[in-house]
């Protein structure tokens, strides 16, 4: 039983700037539901409802957004209007979210570090907020499936374009089956020629508490931060790792064109607008003036 999740969430979103010079970038709306608030719905869709978010200096508005806010649910209540007052008393309650403070940016493999306390005796779900995906079985639980047929640590992937391979943690390894990898090399954002495949690490893991003693003998490695990758491939050499191909539609929002490409897919699946906003388009492609 997969009973934690760890969500990192103190980077300076500096790919976002400058809508994220005083915001977080979790914050950030697909439409009106921030990324974050997805994150955390797949953990509650995949049985996880004590969740540690890592946070850090300018994140505040992560906790307000899942505390309670009376005052606005008083005004909802005067105005009767029953379906928002419904959804806001439903973000306050989806989880039991805890919040601890990563005071420097030293890498991902840092950010988990700061789990140690919360998450010493058990495996734990990790979801990077950089990703949301679409799924009829949400992906942590896909993972959480893996996890228990094989009892290994697990690592969501997803086959990427050769040029996007330097963007991403790269796995290689021996197929198990047609969707489980039994890993052999874990590599953080390598060149074309350096990866030894196309299987990208796609910001979903289960990890076991041994991971905090790798995550201490791991040395700065790309960007001169300390990777979660480099940490893996040391922990490989004590215990099998594998990697899960996800199965559903997975929306990278860590930069602007792919956030405003999920947007406008979201956009068109929302059933209140998504006639009116498909025939905008439709229009707007027709008649723009495009950049020269
Ligand atoms: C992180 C991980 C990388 C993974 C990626 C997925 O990189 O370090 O291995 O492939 O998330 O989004 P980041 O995007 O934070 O640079």
């Amino acid at each position: 039983m997969i009973k934690k999740a760890v969500i990192p969430a103190a980077g300076l979103g500096t790919r976002f700037l400058p809508v994220t010079k005083a915001q977080p970038k979790e914050m950030l709306p697909i439409i009106d539901t921030p990324t974050i608030q997805y994150v955390v719905q797949e953990c509650v869709d995949s049985g996880i409802e004590d969740i540690l978010i890592i946070s850090g200096k300018g994140k505040r508005s992560i906790e307000d957004h899942f505390d309670k806010n009376y005052e606005l649910e008083s005004r909802l209540q005067e105005k009767e209007d029953e379906a928002l007052y419904t959804q806001l008393r439903h973000i306050e309650s989806m989880a039991n979210i805890h919040f601890i403070r990563q005071k420097e940016l030293n890498g991902l493999g840092d950010a988990i570090y700061h789990a140690r306390f919360h998450c010493e005796h058990e495996p734990f779900a990790v979801l990077l907020g950089d990703t949301i995906v679409d799924s009829v079985i949400p992906v942590t639980q896909q993972l959480i499936d893996s996890y228990e047929q094989y009892g290994h640590t697990v690592i969501a992937v997803e086959t990427v374009p050769p040029e996007n391979v330097s963007r991403y943690g790269i796995v290689g390894g021996e197929n198990l089956s047609n969707k489980v990898v039994r890993l052999n090399q874990l590599i953080e954002k390598p060149s074309v020629k350096q990866a030894p495949s196309n299987l990208a690490i796609a910001g979903r893991y289960i990890l076991t508490p041994e991971i905090f003693r790798a995550l201490e003998k791991t040395p700065r490695g790309k960007g001169n931060e300390i990777q979660l990758t480099d940490a893996l491939q040391l922990l490989l050499k004590q215990e099998g790792i594998i990697a899960t191909i996800i199965e559903g539609k997975r929306y990278d929002i860590g930069n602007k064109l792919d956030f405003l490409k999920t947007t406008v897919e979201f956009a068109l699946k929302r059933k209140e607008f998504a006639a009116d906003f498909e025939q905008f388009l439709r229009e707007t492609i027709e008649s723009i003036d495009r950049p020269s």
